[in-house]
């Protein structure tokens, strides 16, 4: 194979951060057809990309023996069957995340890929992003001894579209911003979550409270892992403030801090004892660069015959984390678990 001929499915807003890292060079690869059934979007995307191989079905993509390989950026209810038609069809696969709507989902599409011999990428980019990265490194070589205790917070600026009100849709901030942050804790623990207990309180919107009442814009999450090994995960909505994502791993012999609020490593100090910085917009300015190194290491895992860095398993366990967790909030009540599966 001279280059990895990939198709993008789903031009939208992450879409289009996957076709700007092919545009900007991935080694091996090459952006060579796009699929969307808007208009607006395929149009917008080949302008963009110069990429003029377009349709508006995916199920041309699975037809067409010039495509290589799928990355899957629609809305999480068609991630599944197109994922096991790509399958199906003999063509590799990147996936967003959430993966899919359901564990059962999940499973299917992790065979499909198993059977059909197509390696199968999920799109945590987290794992790529240069201070999680450190992180783990830090970990691993044993710098602050045994982990004892691992948090992570995202905090999202964005007022809740109207939809997202209704957390048995959207899942509420536990769903919207901190999928990521259960698939970190459970990189930097080496283990599978065995007790989640979540609560969840609505701060920033209560003329929405009496129409949504289980909505939620803050939440706490507590995990216990088989390894021993604590959790903290905070979520928010609509903090106005700027996109804040960090984690922190308390070890017996020191800590780790990842990531900073902070948009860039300039400050001012000025004589009134005031610090002033800018805070960090957005998971798209934040995470640039992360995206690019995920799509790069989706192309050398198909180019090498390698294990993919973030896998199937990876992407059902954090959904079942963000299930069990909105579970716990509506229930009141601490959810158990084995082998990273609901007991009940
Ligand atoms: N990794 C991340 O941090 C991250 C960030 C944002 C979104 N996402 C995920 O990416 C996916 C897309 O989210 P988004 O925010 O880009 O949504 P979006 O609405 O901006 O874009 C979705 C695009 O898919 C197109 N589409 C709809 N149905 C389609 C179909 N059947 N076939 C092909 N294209 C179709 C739409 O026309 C639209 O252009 C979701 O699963 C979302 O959760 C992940």
């Amino acid at each position: 194979m001279e280059k990895l001929r990939v198709c993008l499915i789903g031009c939208g807003r992450a879409g289009m951060i996957h076709a700007r890292s092919y545009m900007g060079g991935i080694h091996g690869a090459v952006l060579s057809a796009l699929c969307d059934p808007m208009e607006e979007n395929r149009i917008a995307a080949s302008e963009e990309t110069g990429v003029t191989k377009t349709c508006s079905d995916w199920h041309d993509v699975m037809k067409d023996p010039d495509i290589d390989a799928v990355i899957v950026v629609t809305p999480t209810q068609f991630h599944h069957d197109i994922v096991i038609a790509a399958a199906e069809a003999g063509k590799h696969v990147f996936c967003e995340k959430p993966m899919a709507s359901t564990e059962q989902e999940c499973d299917e599409m992790i065979e499909a890929c198993r059977k059909y011999n197509v390696k199968l990428q999920l799109g945590f980019m987290r794992r790529f992003d240069k201070s999680f990265r450190r992180g783990k490194e830090l970990l691993d070589a044993g710098t602050v001894g045994d982990v004892t205790m691992i948090k992570s917070n995202t905090y999202g600026p964005s007022e809740p579209k109207e939809w997202m009100y209704n957390v048995r849709k959207s899942y509420g901030p536990i769903g919207e911003v901190n999928s990521h942050d259960f698939d970190t804790l459970r990189w930097y623990a080496g283990s599978e979550v065995k007790m989640i207990h979540a609560i969840g309180h609505n701060f920033r919107s209560p003329e929405k409270a009496a129409e949504y009442p289980e909505y939620y814009d803050t939440c706490t999450v507590m995990l216990e892992f088989e390894n021993g090994v604590l959790g903290m995960i905070t979520g928010a909505q609509y903090v106005r403030y700027g996109y804040d994502s960090r984690a922190e791993i308390l070890g017996t012999n020191g800590i780790i801090k990842v990531g900073s609020q902070n948009a860039n490593a300039a400050e001012a100090v000025t004589a009134n004892r005031i610090i002033q910085a800018d805070s960090m917009d957005s998971w798209r300015t934040l995470f640039v660069d992360a995206y690019k190194a995920e799509d790069q290491a989706f192309v050398d895992c198909v180019l090498n015959n390698t294990e993919p860095p973030v896998t199937g398993v990876d992407g059902k366990m954090a959904l079942v984390l963000v299930n069990e967790g909105l579970r716990s909030i509506l229930e009141h009540r601490p959810i158990y678990l084995k082998n990273g599966i609901p007991e009940e």
